[in-house]
């Protein structure tokens, strides 16, 4: 554990001096000129705070961040996003930001490409009373019955919900990964996933297999008839969010995959409240993406989310010190949502609106 972390970025420095420069290139890096990496932060920091006083705050200071999401309580509004070969990061893998995630109620999205058993995630959730919500983020399996026996699969063992991700028909370009020659080392590998699922090495042939809206409908048909909220992970525009608020999904996590897939792609900060206003106003949105601050996370439900997942910052967390790491970032950012709630003069998530945030460009004009 750097002794000196007090915020999240701190873990960033500490992993990258801990990490084998190709696993860093593969668990650091963006697509292409990094560019959408960066606004996504910068687009938080472009909001400005409009905070009000005087209000009276008087209330248990554990349940000021409380909240629901979709219809789930929750001790605070934090997940963690889906992020693949975690023992790239550290023996613990997921295992550790399982443990991490359940002591401190965050929710988790566990991903297909987890390279833990996705069982023994499941019993660490279970094993825990005040844990958060356990998703399951699936990759499309090429056709339904593969992608279905994946989910029956993790339903079985205890995953609540199903979140699939649309942004990623194909590998982003990434430079980082190939000046390093990454490559995953012998003995980690996406271990939930058949060994001998085809996976096709021709962009016709991934783009033959890549997920449509017509596959979401079937999907959504069966998740629905096994009892599982279906989410779509990686939208950005406010017609798809329409699309899929109208075909009956139970929500969508506004993302573009960190920057990782399609480089100058809209920044999410920018995407959520348009995307917000093309949906029913009780229909659940999530959104990641450059949240590193508590007052990324009150933008973030100011500009209209429900809840947020924290990329990258799980990864330096869990490099720099496993299990207490990811448990120490989670707690760190928590706290600082906590403060700036009551800075913000919210004594409750309830509270937070849209008149607490002004967009710097109009912010340094005259109105
Ligand atoms: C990811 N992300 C991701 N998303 C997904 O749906 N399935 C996956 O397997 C992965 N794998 C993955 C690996 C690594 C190393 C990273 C950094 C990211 C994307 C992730 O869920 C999330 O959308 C972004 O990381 C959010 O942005 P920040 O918080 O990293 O800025
Ligand atoms: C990534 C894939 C696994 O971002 O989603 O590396």
């Amino acid at each position: 554990m750097p002794a000196d972390a007090v915020n999240l970025r701190d873990f960033e420095s500490h992993a990258q001096a801990k990490l084998p420069e190709a696993h860093w290139a593969y668990l650091h890096g963006s697509a292409g000129d990094g560019d959408t990496a960066s606004a996504n932060q910068q687009a938080w920091q472009d909001l400005r705070l409009w905070p009000r006083v005087l209000n009276d705050l008087r209330i248990a200071a554990s349940l000021n961040t409380a909240c629901t999401v979709a219809g789930r309580a929750m001790a605070h509004p934090l997940f963690l996003a889906p992020v693949a070969y975690q023992q790239l990061a550290h023996p613990d893998g997921e295992t550790a930001t399982g443990l991490a995630a359940a002591a401190q109620g965050a929710g988790m999205v566990l991903s297909s490409q987890s390279s833990t058993p996705m069982e023994a995630v499941a019993s660490i959730f279970a094993a825990e009373a005040d844990a958060g919500p356990l998703w399951f983020q699936l990759y499309w399996q090429g056709d339904l019955a593969r992608s279905l026996a994946l989910v029956q699969r993790a339903q079985a063992c205890g995953f609540q919900a199903v979140v699939l991700t649309v942004d990623a028909p194909v590998h982003g370009v990434r430079d980082a990964e190939r000046r390093a020659g990454f490559v995953l080392p012998e003995g980690i590998r996406a271990v939930n996933l058949p060994a001998t699922a085809p996976v096709p090495q021709s962009l016709a042939g991934l783009l033959a297999q890549a997920v449509r809206w017509d596959d979401v409908a079937e999907l959504q048909a069966a998740c629905a008839g096994l009892g599982l909220p279906l989410w779509l992970k990686g939208v950005l525009h406010p017609a798809d969010a329409a699309r899929a608020a109208a075909l009956g999904v139970a929500g969508i996590i506004v993302s573009n995959h960190g920057g990782r897939t399609l480089d100058t792609a809209v920044s999410t900060a920018w995407a959520l409240p348009q995307v917000r206003a093309a949906v029913p106003s009780d229909w659940p949105i999530l959104v990641d993406g450059g949240i590193r601050r508590g007052t990324d996370v009150f933008k973030a439900l100011a500009l209209g989310a429900d809840a947020v997942l924290i990329g990258r910052p799980q990864v330096h967390a869990l490099a720099c010190d496993g299990a207490l790491g990811v448990a120490r970032m989670i707690r760190l950012l928590r706290d600082e949502f906590a403060a700036c709630l009551a800075l913000c003069g919210c004594a409750t998530v309830a509270d937070i609106h849209s008149g607490h945030w002004v967009a710097r460009d109009r912010h340094n004009h005259s109105p």
